[in-house]
Order: structure tokens, then sequence, then C-alpha cells
């Protein structure tokens, strides 16, 4: 794990500089909202595992409790929906031997980077996020300062590990747009303290819900859950919405507007896909089989993510040693960047000196 360290090393200003391991880093992170879904998993997670695999990257996996706070929540069920979270991150195939698993809240750097680049956003920029829009429509009753600020916060995460690549999903894109600005924004104001960090989307960026009308989100109830059993995968599939035209078997179809082709992406490997794309196509495959191959991959995928959950629910302790060990360090390298932004700012003590 040495490489995944930012030494400390004494600069010359007075001030730590953090020397950066060679390889590029990576930072991605989901909310704590309990079981994961299809979306986050196929849009997400599934790619995450993918980059780690590949061994370009040197890698950290946020679980991002302090954005879920925004929302009301039951503070009860709160850390058992971050200890879920973070069983999902290992059993989707995160190796906390070869990257860095960590809560959010464990790093106070993070927050205290956020009030930072708070003073280099533009307010008008907030106020143009589609979540912003989105959640301040939802929660009408609680348009608080945190849902317009979140995207300052999503910011801080990136660069306070000057992370280059963040996988996400397509409904994230805009907020690291904005975290691109932010970063150009504090660079020409204080120096080149952050590279600036780009969004690396998976080949199913969008996954909608059953219902065909919206993303697929836990909050909207149009999810299937990574834990659902396969007769309720079964059941969710055969009421999911396809291509309207395709009513009975022998209408041709058209793959590329239908939601259950492009989970078909996700989960069913390529000769088969193809010649899903093309029977469909043809009219030859029926939407009805279609789905039941769908729920047969899905399952087959998932069966093992569910076994190895299982196993580490039973072995709490095992995963609070993964996230303690993970938060000391992203706090190594948390102090570091933020000792350097610091001495950029001309602030605390040290600056003194
Ligand atoms: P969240 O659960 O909102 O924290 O999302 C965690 C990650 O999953 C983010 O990278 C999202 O962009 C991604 N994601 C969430 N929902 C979907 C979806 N329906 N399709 C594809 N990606 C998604
Ligand atoms: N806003 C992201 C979401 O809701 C989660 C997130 C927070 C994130 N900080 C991040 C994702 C930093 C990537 C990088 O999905």
């Amino acid at each position: 794990m040495g490489q995944i360290r930012a030494l400390a090393v004494a600069g010359s200003g007075g001030y730590v500089k953090p020397v950066m391991s060679e390889r590029a880093r990576i930072f991605s992170g989901m909310q704590p909202t309990g079981g994961l879904h299809v979306g986050n998993y196929s849009g997400a997670l599934k790619g995450w595992v993918n980059l780690l695999d590949q061994g370009t990257y040197e890698a950290l996996f946020c679980v991002v409790d302090a954005h879920a706070v925004t929302i009301e929540y039951d503070v009860k069920q709160m850390p058992s929906r971050i200890l879920e979270t973070a069983i999902a991150y290992i059993a989707a195939g995160l190796d906390p031997e070869r990257c860095t698993i960590f809560i959010q809240s464990d790093v106070p750097e993070h927050m205290e980077l956020a009030w930072y680049l708070g003073s280099v956003t533009p307010m008008g920029d907030l106020g143009r996020m589609t979540q912003f829009k989105e959640k301040s429509e939802q929660h009408q009753q609680n348009v608080n300062a945190g849902i317009f600020t979140y995207p300052i916060l999503m910011a801080a995460d990136v660069l306070l590990y000057k992370a280059t690549v963040v996988p996400v999903g397509d409904d994230q894109v805009q907020h690291l747009e904005l975290a691109r600005e932010i970063c150009r924004k504090f660079n020409a104001r204080y120096g080149a303290v952050f590279p600036e960090p780009k969004p690396l989307l998976s080949s199913t960026p969008r996954i909608l819900g059953i219902d065909g009308k919206s993303k697929m989100s836990k909050s909207r109830g149009n999810a299937i859950e990574l834990d659902d059993e396969p007769r309720v995968v079964e059941k969710k599939l055969k009421s999911a919405f396809t291509d309207p035209l395709k009513v009975r078997l022998g209408d041709p179809g058209r793959p590329e507007i239908c939601n259950i082709f492009t989970m078909h992406t996700a989960f069913t490997a390529p000769p088969a896909l193809a010649e899903i794309d093309a029977t469909c196509r043809s009219g030859a495959l029926g939407c009805g089989e279609c789905k039941m191959r769908l729920r047969d991959a899905i399952v087959r995928e998932l069966t093992p993510f569910r076994q190895k959950s299982a196993e580490l629910r039973k072995d709490p302790r095992r995963v609070l040693n993964v996230l303690q060990d993970g938060a000391e360090r992203a706090h190594g390298i948390a102090r570091s960047t933020l000792r350097e932004v610091h001495h950029a700012m001309g602030l605390t003590s040290r600056s003194l000196g």
C-alpha cells in the first residue's frame, strides 16, 4: 500500500510538500442510501472494479456520508446505511488491499477544503445545477444551504486527493464540470495547486428505472436492488417498460431506445448481446424472453455479490478495520494537500513563521 500514501517531506517555504505517486489517481464515491441498485452498479461500481483491476490507477473510494445529510434522514439508520455501502464496495470486488476505502466524515479536511473552494465558486453556477433544482423541488420544506453548496463539497472530495479521473454515472457530469471550473478558479487565484479532474463514464452511464420514465433511483421506487432475490428481480423485470412499438412477438424492436437492452449491455457478454440485438430487431425475440435472459444474467452476476455481502455482514469488524485503515491513509494525503492549500492562501500560523 506504500504507493498510496502521500509521503510528506520538508519543503522550502516552511510547509510540507506532498510527494505524489507516479500513477494517476482516481476518486469516486456514493451516498449511503442503504442498498445499492442496478443503476449504481452498472453506471459506477462495476466500472470502478474494472479500473482497479487494470492496475493503472491509484484509487480511493469513499462513502460520502456528509453529502447525505442535506435531506432529512433517520439518524438511527445512518450507521447501518454507511456499513451497507462499504460492504457493497468490497463485495462487488473493490479489494481493500489494492485501494483505499473510507468514510468521508472520518476525514474532516473534506469539509475544510469545501469552505475555501466556496469562496471561488459563483452562486450562479450552483443555482444552475440540475440536481439542486430537482432536490429543491422534491424537498420544498427543506431547501437548505447544504443542497445548494453540495457540488462544492463534491469538488473538495476530488481535489483533496488531486484525483484526475472520476468514474461516475452521467447524472454527475454537470457537478464535475463545475468542479473543473472551481479548480481553474482556485489555481488562477492562488497558484497551481490542483490538477483538473475529468469524469469517466462507463458504457452504461444512465440506467432508467423499471417505469422507463426517469433514471433508476432508490428514492423513486423504480429500482432493481442488488440485494433483490431472483424472484423479485423477475417480478420487477416483468413489469418493466420496453420499446412501446414492440407489442407482440414478431414486431421489430429498437434496442437503442430500450432500457432492458441497456441493462443487457451491462450484464450480458458481447456475443449473446449481439444476438439479442439482431433478433430483437428482426422480431424473432420477444420482450418476455428477452427479460428472462436479462434476469438470468443479473442473477448470475449478482449471486456471488450477494454471497460475499452476507459473509461480510456476519463480520462487521473486518469491514470496520478496512474503513479505519482507509481513513488513516486518506487522512495522510488530505493533510498534505491542506498544508499546501494553507500555504498557497497565506493562512494558519505556519505561514507566519
Ligand atoms: P448515488 O447513489 O446518487 O450516490 O450514485 C452513486 C453513483 O451511481 C454515481 O456515480 C451515479 O452517477 C451512479 N448512478 C446512480 N444512479 C444511476 C443510474 N440510474 N444509472 C447510471 N448510473 C447511476
Ligand atoms: N454526488 C455523487 C452522487 O450523488 C456522490 C459523490 C460525492 C461523488 N462526492 C463525489 C462522486 C466525488 C464522485 C466524486 O452520486
